[in-house]
């Protein structure tokens, strides 16, 4: 089946179940500060639809409220960048969804995820016997989802399918209960959320259909044996500043199928770039002798790039312009000759125009300005890259081959240089030495530099959010790794685990398992905190696959998606003696002196320590 077919197969079965198709949205979010505006792109199918969703009516062309949508939204995420080209991170995708305003819920939402997701004639045919099932397990906020689970059971049960026992006291099923990292979705601080119910395809048939522990669906979602295709939300609560603040006026549903996954699923293959979403593309770089990894990159972010330039976006140094300058610089870096010239631009940006032009026409009347404005892009960047190249080459030969963080901040301050682009040509450039700790080194000039600017739509970039840019969030960021670990050092292990963490310009928010800390653990914790900071210890980070990087013991989270490789920040002189080590995207402080403020007199107070819900606390800090 092509993706096309799938696209069209989705809205054709939800317009035949009464909902009205609309189109996609633009990538770009609108520019109202607040509940509709929490990212620079829209990052999932309900974005757009907020407003409506916490109950705004929906009004239609015939100017009646419409309760049921069903459309296909263009999305981009940045967050997983160094993910991409990898089997499954792309930046831009695709999210089939299904939505009720108001109308239906849970029932006919499980039912209609399982009639697409296994009827041959309407849907999709998969083996329903290679489907498991996630639901939310329960917390302070919303009940375990039995509902959801029995709807479920019933629809397997209808279709001759067992769904097992209670997974949840160690009888084997398909259907897996999951906290709130999981199975609740909410799209930032603000705004509608809920429990959710992911449905998950068993590509490798690992499971031969049969039912299974709770640990195997684990295993198996950890060595993506099994993978997620479609979520369910039911949208049921609103939230301001991180707290539920009741229920939504009706209950909806938003639910969200990345197309370019069940592609990959539908055509059999193991990675997103090998199904008819990317063939043309990657054919086109086929002859390259080039990695595939990066052949992949420089795919995808043309692929993002095409649609960001058609959805009004110019490159620039802030914002979303950054964004897109950084996806066609790295497009070019990933080229076997850092070079794209303007025929292959060419050739490139038709094969994307063509692959979509039937869901997107608007692609095909824009082609020609996308084409320009690519190749202004690439021959600046062909200028920068000349004149840094020649810079970096006089100053890392003036230094005896010693690259140093300094020098690579000169030239990411004069010549819009990022650190990943400078680590590229140094590859070239043998022999070669690099100071040590040269990205700490690099960073640190980087937050100290007073036009923060640039910084700061580097971390947007990262983050897609609106203040990790600032120094004072940065530095929280920073204690809250020392704050962890010091728990884990007066608590023990097996508690103090995180269980949620928020950061403001003002405070730290940490949630933790365990019970409440006595005035003596609390002073004690502080006291560690302050301690690591008046030792002026170095942030370092590295890049390593995932297997290894969870053999260095740094702390990472069950049930959080990491990449195959990831990034660790560790918080000491190296990574074996650090005294923190997480799986972490940053951004960090580059020295722990940095967290006592400008004239070093700054100390880490707890301000609260108080009950989250039942077995996790929460702690408020300040740096003052
Ligand atoms: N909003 C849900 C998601 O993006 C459907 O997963």
């Amino acid at each position: 089946m092509t993706s096309a077919e799938i696209r069209s197969r989705f809205l054709a079965f939800f317009e035949k179940r009464g909902h009205a198709i609309i189109p996609s949205a633009s990538l770009v979010t609108s520019d109202e500060k607040g509940v509709t505006n929490p990212t620079l792109f829209n990052t999932a199918g309900m974005q757009p639809l907020i407003p409506y969703l916490l109950g705004q009516p929906y009004i239609g062309a015939d100017g009646k409220a419409l309760t049921r949508l069903v459309d296909s939204q263009k999305c981009l995420r940045t967050v997983d960048i160094d993910d991409v080209g990898d089997k499954t991170h792309n930046t831009f995708f695709q999210m089939l969804g299904n939505w009720s305003l108001g109308d239906y819920f849970k029932k006919e939402a499980i039912e209609w995820s399982f009639e697409f997701l296994t009827s041959k004639e309407e849907g999709l045919g998969l083996d329903p016997k290679r489907l498991y099932v996630t639901v939310f397990e329960g917390d302070e906020n919303a009940p375990r989802d039995d509902e959801a689970a029995n709807i479920w059971k019933a629809v397997f049960a209808r279709h001759g399918i067992d769904a097992g026992g209670d997974t949840s006291n160690g009888e084997a099923g398909r259907i897996f209960y999951l906290p709130a990292e999981n199975n609740w979705w909410e799209a930032g601080e603000n705004g509608p959320c809920g429990p959710d119910s992911e449905m998950f395809y068993d590509v490798a048939d690992r499971f031969k259909g049969a039912i299974v522990s709770h640990a195997e669906y684990v295993d198996a979602d950890d060595k993506r044996d099994v993978i997620e295709i479609w979520n369910d939300v039911f949208m049921q609560y609103e939230k301001k500043d991180g707290k539920i603040v009741g229920p939504l006026p009706k209950p909806s549903v938003d639910t969200g199928a990345g197309l370019e996954r069940l592609t990959m699923t539908l055509q059999g293959v193991d990675n997103i770039y090998d199904t008819d979403l990317f063939k043309p593309l990657m054919s086109l770089m086929a002859a390259a002798p080039n990695d595939v990894r990066n052949k992949r990159i420089v795919a995808d972010h043309l692929r993002a790039s095409v649609f960001l330039v058609a959805d009004g976006v110019v490159p620039s140094n802030t914002d979303r312009g950054y964004v897109l300058r950084r996806l066609i610089r790295r497009a070019v870096m990933n080229t076997t000759d850092k070079k794209l010239d303007e025929a292959r631009v060419g050739k490139l940006v038709d094969a994307v125009v063509d692959a979509y032009k039937g869901s997107y026409p608007y692609l095909a009347e824009k082609s020609e300005e996308i084409k320009k404005v690519l190749n202004e892009e690439c021959a600046r960047f062909e200028i920068a890259l000349a004149e840094g190249t020649h810079e970096y080459n006089k100053l890392v030969l003036h230094n005896n081959h010693v690259l140093t963080g300094e020098i690579a901040f000169k030239l990411y301050s004069s010549y819009g240089l990022p650190l990943e682009f400078i680590k590229e040509i140094s590859r070239f450039t043998k022999p070669l030495e690099y100071e040590k700790d040269f990205e700490a080194n690099f960073h640190g000039l980087v937050k100290n530099h007073q036009s923060l600017s640039r910084a700061g739509a580097e971390q947007k970039f990262k983050g897609g959010l609106a203040d990790a840019d600032d120094p004072m969030v940065v530095r929280y960021h920073t204690a809250t790794h020392l704050l962890h670990q010091a728990l884990h050092d007066v608590l023990g292990e097996g508690t103090g685990d995180q269980k949620g963490s928020n950061i403001t310009a003002e405070r730290l928010r940490f949630d933790f398992t365990g019970q409440k800390l006595t005035d003596d653990q609390k002073k004690r914790v502080e006291g560690i905190v302050n301690e690591k900071i008046a030792e002026a210890l170095p942030v370092g980070r590295v890049v390593l696959p995932r297997a290894e990087a969870e053999k260095t013991g740094a702390r990472h989270f069950f049930g959080e998606r990491y990449g195959d490789e990831v990034s660790v920040y560790y918080i000491g002189d190296s990574l074996e003696s650090a005294y923190s080590k997480e799986f972490c995207g940053g951004p960090h402080v580059a020295n722990t002196r940095e967290l006592s403020g400008p004239e070093g007199k700054w100390r880490f107070h707890i301000q609260k320590e108080e009950a989250s819900s039942q077995g996790v606390r929460r702690i408020k800090a300040v740096l003052r």
